[in-house]
């Protein structure tokens, strides 16, 4: 007999909460992490320290922007970068512990060290084999490298994500290559700390897939928080001497060569899976063209038995799609039935005002003939979000033009990533706008601009 029922790789979102849902359904189960703390990217170095970040670098800027507009006076606060540090390793170890509680409060095995797949059925970490009848690889990503750009974050020059968190000093400039998600969401936290931010990008508008408009503001209000943008440029190199950077790039209109010099240089330009040393060749575990686990509907590879989710597999590199993945893979396992809705997945950006979406956008529905109707907005009517100055951006919700149900929502606002999970739900229910727009939303909340996004659907918003 197996030791184990599952053996899941890698103790990210994806992983632990496959190892979680699993002992709850009555598996006996292990889950291999070689890092000294469980939690995976997402928690070690991805979004736990940098909301973190985000969250100090913001009170910072208040308390330098608004404060005194509020009526509060008084010297300006200073940043001491060790003691920033010392509270982002404070956030993340109360988390990663409280994974480590939950492994033991559900009797999950924890084997530290590398895993690589033997046969299926066999894991081997360290010198010892183990035996289980399914694998769950949940072994994320890493991230991509750039040609022409070598990434050391020990120097702390050029760095990629992981090394942006934790800086040896806070830069006086910074050039953060690709405004992605993490471009974006790192080159505000020290934009807001002082440094002057460069992002270079090589399409011509920021945070690719997102909607149009949601780009076009987002960008104006991250100009207006002093980021910088060279849109429609690709970095062909960075050279680093006397420990400065140079970045040069090339305009795609005219292919003018131009470079930027600064004193750290943020790489961020997209993840790709981690799969290397798993042994999935020896065993013929397929990839996909892109280097993905390729898997079935059920999560399950091309090897019976073992099964893939998460960042390894194709899809939004998200730590709650590779949650949602996890629970769904651990029911298929158990012989229920594990369901993901890849259609509504919500999306943020944790910039203030935050920004976030969820289902289509209006360019991908008019891409697909699909007939819709917008009803927008902004913020500027709303009451809560004018105490908050955060009353630049609007909520666009989009609707089936002739059933009304909502086929999707961009919020940029105060709060968006807590305010889309009302529309999120409200899509999984099948909600018409109608339904939204008749429910009574509580006064003063920015929610309320939900509502009214709703309303404009309709007969249309009360404040606009
Ligand atoms: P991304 O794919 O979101 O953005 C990368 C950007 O770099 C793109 O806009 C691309 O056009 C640009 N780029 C690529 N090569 C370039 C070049 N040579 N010169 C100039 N620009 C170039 O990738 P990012 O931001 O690194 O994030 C990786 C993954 O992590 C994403 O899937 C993201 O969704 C996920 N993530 C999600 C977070 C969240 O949900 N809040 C936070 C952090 C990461």
């Amino acid at each position: 007999m197996p030791t184990y029922d599952l053996i899941v790789i890698g103790a990210g979102p994806g992983g632990y909460v496959c190892a979680i849902r699993a002992a709850q359904l009555g598996l006996k189960v292990a889950c291999v992490e070689r890092r000294e703390t469980l939690g995976g990217t997402c928690l070690n170095v991805g979004c736990i320290p940098s909301k973190a970040l985000l969250h100090a670098s913001h009170l910072l800027h208040e308390t330098h922007e608004n404060f005194e507009k509020m009526g509060l006076m008084g010297a300006k606060p200073k940043v001491d970068w060790e003691k920033m540090q010392g509270y982002k390793a404070e956030t993340v170890g109360g988390n990663t512990k409280g994974i480590e509680f939950l492994f033991k409060k559900n009797k999950i095995d924890w084997l530290k060290g590398w895993a690589s797949i033997e046969a299926p059925g066999k894991v081997k970490v360290g010198d010892t084999v183990h035996e289980t009848k399914n694998i769950v690889i949940a072994s994320g990503s890493e991230p991509a490298s750039l040609k022409g750009v070598e990434v050391d974050n020990a120097a702390g020059i050029v760095v990629d994500s992981t090394g942006a968190l934790s800086l040896p000093k806070i830069p006086k400039s910074m050039v953060v290559i690709g405004a992605g998600v993490i471009g974006l969401e790192l080159g505000s936290v020290y934009a807001r700390l002082g440094a002057e931010v460069t992002v270079v990008e090589y399409l011509d508008a920021i945070t690719p897939g997102m909607d149009g408009e949601v780009q076009k503001q987002f960008q104006r209000i991250l100009a207006k928080q002093g980021l910088k943008f060279v849109l429609g440029a690709a970095v062909q190199e960075v050279e680093v001497e006397k420990g400065k950077a140079e970045v040069k790039y090339k305009l795609r209109k005219d292919d003018s060569e131009h470079e930027i010099k600064a004193e750290c240089v943020l790489v961020a330009t997209g993840r790709r899976p981690y799969v290397t040393g798993l042994g999935l060749d020896k065993v013929g575990v397929a990839l996909t063209d892109r280097g993905f686990v390729q898997i079935d509907k059920h999560w399950q590879t091309s090897v019976p038995g073992i099964y893939a989710i998460g960042d390894a597999v194709p899809g939004p590199m998200l730590a709650h799609k590779a949650e949602d993945e996890g629970m769904a893979v651990a029911e298929v396992i158990a012989g229920k039935h594990g369901h993901v809705n890849y259609d509504i997945i919500p999306g943020v950006i944790y910039t203030t005002p935050e920004v976030a979406s969820v289902g289509l956008t209006e360019e991908a529905a008019k891409a697909n003939d699909r007939k819709i109707k917008v009803g927008k907005f902004p913020f500027m009517g709303n009451a809560r979000a004018k105490a908050l100055f955060q009353a630049e951006g609007f909520v666009k919700m989009i609707a089936d033009a002739d059933t009304d149900r909502v086929l999707g929502c961009h919020i940029i606002g105060p709060n968006a990533g807590e305010m889309i999970h009302e529309v999120s739900v409200a899509m999984e229910f099948g909600a018409s706008a109608q339904d939204i727009a008749l429910t009574c939303h509580a006064h003063p909340t920015c929610s309320e601009a939900v509502r009214e996004a709703a309303l404009a659907c309709g007969d249309g918003a009360i404040h606009a």
